[in-house]
Formats: C-alpha cells, sequence, structure tokens
C-alpha cells in the first residue's frame, strides 16, 4: 500500500475502511476513509492520523516515502478518536515527536490517551514553520468538537479541513475529478446534514476565513480530496449551513395497519397538486441518516406515527431523536397518524415538532381506517395551508 501524491512532498497517507455500515448510527452504506496527510520538508509532519485497527496501513502508506522514525511533528486537527486513536501506537514509534493541536486539543488528547506526550497548543492564526512551507492554524470549534481545528498551507494552497467537506466513501480513488461527482456531492450532504448540521453558525465564520484564502485543494479527513468541485462544495456549505431551506416536503411516517399510511398519501397528493416535490420516508424501510440527508433543504416536515399504547411508534422516536438533536431550523412541521381510541401520538408528535422550534400547521388524527372522502377532505383543507405558507 503506497502513499499518494497531492503536490510535490504533501501525501496522502491515509486508510481505507471498506466494510464500515455504521457511524455511531449514521448508516455508512459506502464505507469511509481515514485520512492522514505527510507534509516532506526539513521539519516531516503529518497531519491527523487514522482508527486504531488501521495503524499498521497507514505505517505502510508513510513507510512508501520515508522512514515514519523519522517524523518530527504531529497536528493533530481533531481527537475524536476516526482521527487520533492510532496515537498511542504511534507516539510509542515516535515518542519525541511534538503534537500541535489547540488548547482544547490538548485538553481532550490528555484525557482520552492519559499521556503526557509533547504538546503544543496552538492559538488561531499562529504560523508553524516547517522549513520552505508553514503551516497556519485556524480554530474552528465545534465544527463539530470544542477542540477542532483546520491547517492552511500558503505554499501549495492546501487546506487540511478535517471533518469539514468530508464525505464517507470507500474508495481506490482519491481525488473528486476520478469519481462520479454526483456521488462525492450528495455523501457530502450527507455528512453534514448527519454531522454538521447543528453547528451552521460556527460553519459560517469557517467558510468566512476560507473566502479570504486562495484555496487549490481541499484535504478533508475523509472521503475524497477536493480540486475540481471546490466552488461546489463551498456554495453548497453556505447554503447548508444558512438553513436555506425549499418548497419541498419530506413526509416521514411509520403504520400498523396502512391506515397512516394512506394519510401520508393524502398529504403528500396536497403537497404534489400545488407543484410541490415530495419525498417519502417510510421508516420501516428508511434510515434515519438519509431521511436526514433528504430533509437538509426541505422547508416542510411531516411526521406520522399511529397511536400505540397511549405513545409513538418507536421507529418514529428515534427518528424525531435524531432529527431534534440535529436541529435544522426555519421549517414549519406537520403531525398526523391514524388511532383506535386514545389517538396520543398525533399530539406527542406536534410538541416535539414545536420543541425542535417549528411553526406546525394544524394537527391531522383520524380514527380507525380511512375513507376515500376523509383522504380527500385531508389533501383538499390541507392545500390552502401549504398556499399562505409559500
Ligand atoms: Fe471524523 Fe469528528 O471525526
Amino acid at each position: 500500500m503506497k502513499a499518494v501524491k497531492i503536490t510535490d512532498n504533501v501525501y496522502w497517507v491515509g486508510v481505507i475502511d471498506w466494510d464500515l455500515r455504521n457511524f455511531h448510527g449514521y448508516l455508512t452504506q459506502r464505507g469511509s476513509t481515514y485520512n492522514a496527510y505527510l507534509i516532506i520538508d526539513e521539519k516531516i509532519t503529518l497531519i491527523d492520523n487514522v482508527k486504531y485497527y488501521l495503524y499498521d496501513e497507514m505505517i505502510e502508506r508513510i513507510s512508501s516515502v520515508i522512514d515514519p522514525t523519522k517524523i518530527d511533528y504531529i497536528i493533530q486537527n481533531h481527537v475524536e478518536m476516526d482521527h487520533s486513536s492510532s496515537l498511542p501506537m504511534l507516539m510509542k514509534l515516535i515518542p519525541n515527536a511534538k503534537i500541535y493541536t489547540s488548547p482544547n486539543g490538548e485538553k481532550g488528547l490528555r484525557m482520552h490517551y492519559k499521556q503526557d506526550w509533547n504538546f503544543h497548543a496552538v492559538q488561531s492564526g499562529e504560523k508553524l514553520s516547517l522549513g520552505k512551507r508553514s503551516i497556519q492554524f485556524v480554530l474552528t470549534p465545534m465544527v463539530h468538537w470544542p477542540d477542532n481545528m483546520v491547517s492552511w498551507c500558503e505554499e501549495d494552497k492546501i487546506l487540511f479541513s478535517n471533518d469539514a467537506f468530508g464525505q464517507h466513501i470507500a474508495s481506490s480513488e482519491r481525488f473528486d475529478d476520478e469519481f462520479p461527482a454526483n456521488i462525492v456531492l450528495e455523501e457530502a450532504r450527507k455528512y453534514y446534514a448527519n454531522i454538521v448540521l447543528p453547528y451552521g453558525k460556527q460553519v459560517q465564520s469557517v467558510l468566512k476565513t476560507a473566502s479570504t484564502l486562495d484555496i487549490k485543494t481541499i484535504c478533508p479527513s475523509h472521503g475524497l480530496i477536493w480540486k475540481k468541485h471546490i466552488p461546489e462544495i463551498i456554495n453548497e456549505y453556505v447554503k447548508w449551513s444558512s438553513n436555506q431551506a425549499e418548497e419541498k416536503a419530506v413526509i416521514i411516517y411509520d403504520t400498523m395497519w396502512k391506515s397512516t399510511e394512506k394519510m401520508a398519501q393524502a398529504i403528500r397528493e396536497a403537497f404534489e397538486q400545488i407543484n410541490i416535490p415530495v419525498h417519502m420516508s417510510n421508516l420501516q424501510c428508511n434510515h434515519i441518516s438519509d431521511i436526514m440527508t433528504e430533509l437538509i433543504t426541505a422547508k416542510y416536515i411531516c411526521v406520522g406515527s399511529p397511536t400505540l399504547n397511549n405513545n409513538i411508534l418507536p421507529t418514529v422516536s428515534a427518528f424525531l431523536t435524531y432529527m431534534k438533536g440535529l436541529a435544522p431550523k426555519d421549517r414549519y412541521g406537520l403531525a398526523f397518524g391514524s388511532y383506535g381510541w386514545g389517538g396520543q401520538s398525533i399530539g406527542i408528535v406536534d410538541n416535539i415538532l414545536k420543541e425542535c422550534g417549528f411553526t406546525t400547521m394544524d394537527m391531522i388524527r383520524l380514527q380507525y381506517i380511512p375513507t376515500t372522502e376523509q383522504l380527500n377532505e385531508i389533501t383538499q383543507q390541507l392545500i390552502p395551508q401549504i398556499k399562505e405558507i409559500m
């Protein structure tokens, strides 16, 4: 396994996790990579590292360029263990290497690994000379942990962005111009929706800094390296971080005896009759992380659950908990569902949508099996409400 050259003396030495399918609840159907980068200069520098169980692969790639014991500096842009859990093994190999990280990075690494390594906590804007080139650090707290920072190499025009601009894709291709652009952008969207979404304000401040740089390459810590599609991904981040919703509806539901499903279809009909695109997400066959990708720009979020034991179905509960944590903003919510006698589920969903900060539309609840007339009524009563919002 070999390193991949990015520019003269800058290499990708990361690893490919072909088998990864679950990243703390996020369905990673295309696997992922943990990207580490090696800079050969007067000071040999490694930027980030990889999940511990792929340490040997990283060392093999570094060894294809240089003896790993010659590494002088480690730049640790982020503490999370997908980028740091090789450190205990690596530091046995290079115990005198200096670790450059943010103040919260030092704190986090000490708490994770209980080691008194040779840390240097950097300030935002601080520059580190490696010889012919330098690295400037920009602290980016809460994109998406308190310790995050990015590293900028002015001489090579490379932004080492860590989690920002990442995508969970395992591939033998390394650069975005070698891979179908629609897939890279789709996976970047999924990554943003499931990891970065709560931190829009912080992302905007990173984008402000990025706009002052003449970036030729973005090296994220997951997936493909951006070279060709930098303007596109920056534009998407601008849109996502500002919660720009479109005239689009996502209808998320589970159903016991198909009555709530029939209601979901009647709601779909209302949106379609006024030419608003709709995405249907039955929770029995859609993963919550894929639903987040769909709703990241949807203005209307409709959630349906029948009543089970005076409550909502567990699938709906899991989805609402997940969505609430990711905190999409400035949306319209609609609760609906069928019930037998109690009918509590619809009010429970409505309350959670309100807790999410959504403006809620009139709840829709029907007892037992809806008739065709009742379904038509749902459609016809909903249309004027939507038109008022549009
Ligand atoms: Fe890819 Fe926050 O770790």
